[in-house]
């Protein structure tokens, strides 16, 4: 059976005919990269099997350890995480994606405890994650729990870090209102003073661990006909640091 598709398209560098279109629109119901302006981009952005992979992580890793590759993309590690407040005031920033454990399936982030997003997921520990690479055409989405990582994750990243940032996670009340840069200018110079170049982990910083519960893969496609879909799991908490993960389930969803 052919695959039904509408392009709506506007026109631009990569401009096809509507014929153009619908040739694509066979090959890609034959699971082939159509001939054309949609063939290249399809070939430079990839798209998603046919059959969904039951489990999504490998293809995550897949696209996480390309984009750190290719260096096409600045800031591959770039991830905009979302929190909220318990009465349902959101907000988000950016940090690093630092660590992506395929199996049993979760991201860690390095970040101050006492900031607004530590203080947030306090009280709220759940978190909602972006990873776009914008030249790559591709967009990765995480929600689901949080907990903080192991202190010994903590403190292996804490050690990797340079000496400069050691001594910023010291210096730095994030998030907490600062009178000058003179000010915080003036603390990096007295950790850097008090420490030397033996740094310990403030205790107030270290990793979170996000648990994606729904995790959704998108790539790019021409006439905004984009390739999409989301994966769904539970998460059973065991203690306070840990989840027993049920299987994934795959839907592929309308861009
Ligand atoms: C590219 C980029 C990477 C960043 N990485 C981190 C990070 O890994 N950890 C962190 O705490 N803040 C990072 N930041 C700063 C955050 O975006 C944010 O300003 C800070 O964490 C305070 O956020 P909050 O007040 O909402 O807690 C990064 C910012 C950018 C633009």
């Amino acid at each position: 059976m052919h695959a039904v598709a509408v392009f709506f398209y506007r026109g631009g560098p990569h401009a096809a005919s509507a014929r153009d279109a619908c040739v694509a629109a066979i090959a890609l119901g034959h699971n082939r990269v159509p001939p054309g302006p949609l063939g290249e981009i399809m070939l430079r952005t990839g798209f998603l099997p046919g059959t969904l992979p039951s489990d999504p992580m490998p293809l995550f890793e897949k696209w996480f350890l390309g984009a750190r590759k290719d260096k096409v993309q600045p800031n591959p590690d770039a991830m905009v995480i979302a929190t909220a407040t318990p009465d349902g005031y959101p907000s988000a920033r950016v940090v690093l994606c630092k660590k992506l454990i395929v199996d049993p399936g979760y991201v860690v982030f390095f970040t101050n405890y006492d900031s607004r997003k530590g203080a947030e997921l306090a009280a709220n520990p759940r978190a909602a994650a972006v990873l776009h690479w914008d030249a790559l055409g591709r967009q990765v989405r995480l929600e689901g729990p949080i907990v903080r990582s192991p202190p010994a994750e903590s403190d292996e990243y804490f050690a990797s870090r340079a000496l400069d940032s050691r001594i910023g996670a010291w210096a730095s009340l994030q998030s907490q209102p600062l009178d000058s840069r003179a000010t915080l200018l003036k603390r990096v110079a007295a950790e850097a003073a008090r420490f030397g170049t033996s740094v310990p982990r403030p205790p107030h910083w270290g990793g979170y661990r996000l648990w994606p519960e729904v995790l959704e893969l998108w790539i790019e496609g021409t006439f905004r006909v984009h390739d999409r879909a989301r994966w769904n799991r539970q998460l059973e908490p065991v203690g306070d640091t840990g989840f027993k993960a049920g299987p994934w389930h795959a839907t592929r969803i309308y861009p």
